[in-house]
């Protein structure tokens, strides 16, 4: 078997939504599947979650089994993958500590999504440390479990970077003991970016443009019968646009070929539906429909899941349990090879 190992993983603040179903669970389950990796740690992230929800405790632990039950829907596999809790591994603070003389102020300053993050969150002057280093933080989790590769959204692209760049500068200051993780993006452009309902770039829980993976049928139907469109497409007959086109974004990433055969057999293909609308007589109705069929088929499985999981929340909390015993063990372990390198492993 190779040696690659994969470490991921998402800040509970809330349920996870069909934006990172395409950016990243999507393909974590695929990798899941491949068997090509000897080990894969997927981490709910609390203690980053806290960096910017200090204030709002109950909040991040509420949503630890919420994202651990999202996890388990998709069809995540707590036999193929270990799965835990962030702040159960305190040798992850501990190599952080290290980790901070190897980069300066001004270089997590420059971090294009830390930039972002501060004005979205309205520190102005006042960002906290904590939330300042987060970067720093995330490269002890990647390299605490030696991970070669790391699924995730495009918006971590900053945060890989700034993690081989600490592991390239360790192993040069001390020894090479640490391994330089590569990031593993979706493939499409609509799933890197998955855009809200409302045609906004981002879907975010505060602006209400979100599909929840454990939403119902019904609601799914709903938010897509009143997604953005093209607004210059008042009548079916005028000529449509596709950029910009929610509806049509959403189909990119979610419509394969087959699904024209199940739910719309007047066209064999995305490229054919997108002509027709371009050249106008294809109402949105029409689409949103089609969409919303995709949709369901992909949901319903995860959400059925999801439920079932959802109806034994200890047991799920005792994997939880379980994998983060199992994961504090591996980190433990890179951490004595750390402070080895670092001459001080005094009493070893
Ligand atoms: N930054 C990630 C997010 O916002 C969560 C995260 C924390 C993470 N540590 C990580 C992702 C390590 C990948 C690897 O969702």
């Amino acid at each position: 078997m190779s040696e690659k190992i994969i470490l991921t993983g998402d800040r509970p603040t809330g349920k996870l939504h069909i934006g990172h179903y395409v950016g990243s669970l999507r393909q974590r389950v695929a990798l899941q599947n491949t068997g090509e990796f000897k080990k894969i740690f997927i981490m709910i992230a609390d203690v980053q979650a806290l960096t910017d929800n200090f204030a709002n405790p109950e909040k991040v632990r509420e949503s630890v089994a919420q994202v651990a039950l999202d996890y388990l829907g998709v069809g995540l596999d707590s036999k193929k993958c270990t799965i835990f809790i962030q702040s159960q591994i305190p040798e992850l603070t501990e190599l952080t500590t290290y980790y901070l003389n190897l980069v300066t102020v001004s270089r997590v300053g420059r971090n294009p999504t830390v930039k972002s993050e501060i004005s979205q969150k309205g520190f102005g002057e006042s960002v906290p440390l904590g939330f300042f280093c987060y970067p720093v933080s995330q490269a002890s989790d990647i390299t605490a479990f030696k991970a070669t590769t790391v699924p995730v959204g495009e918006d971590q692209k900053p945060m890989l970077e700034q993690a081989r760049e600490i592991v390239r500068k360790f192993n040069e200051i001390y020894s090479p003991v640490l391994v330089e993780p590569e990031i593993y993006l979706a493939k499409k452009d609509a799933c890197l970016r998955l855009p809200g309902t409302d045609g906004k770039a981002k879907m975010s829980k505060s602006i209400g443009n979100c599909i929840y993976l454990s939403d119902s049928a019904k609601d799914v139907r709903t938010k897509v019968m009143s997604m953005y469109t093209d607004p210059t497409h008042i009548h079916k007959e005028d000529p449509g646009h596709i950029e910009g086109n929610t509806v049509f974004t959403y189909l990119d990433a979610f419509c394969k070929k087959e699904h024209f055969e199940r739910y719309l057999k007047d066209y064999s293909s995305l490229d054919e539906l997108k002509d027709h609308y371009k050249r106008g007589g294809l109402g949105d109705v029409q689409i949103k429909k089609f969409l919303a069929s995709i949709l369901e088929e992909i949901l319903s499985p995860m959400r059925e899941r999801r439920e079932e999981y959802a109806k034994d929340i200890p047991a799920v909390m005792e994997m939880l349990h379980k994998g983060s015993d199992a994961a504090r063990e591996t980190a433990a372990a890179t951490l004595d090879e750390v402070k080895t390198a670092m001459h001080i492993n005094y009493f070893k």
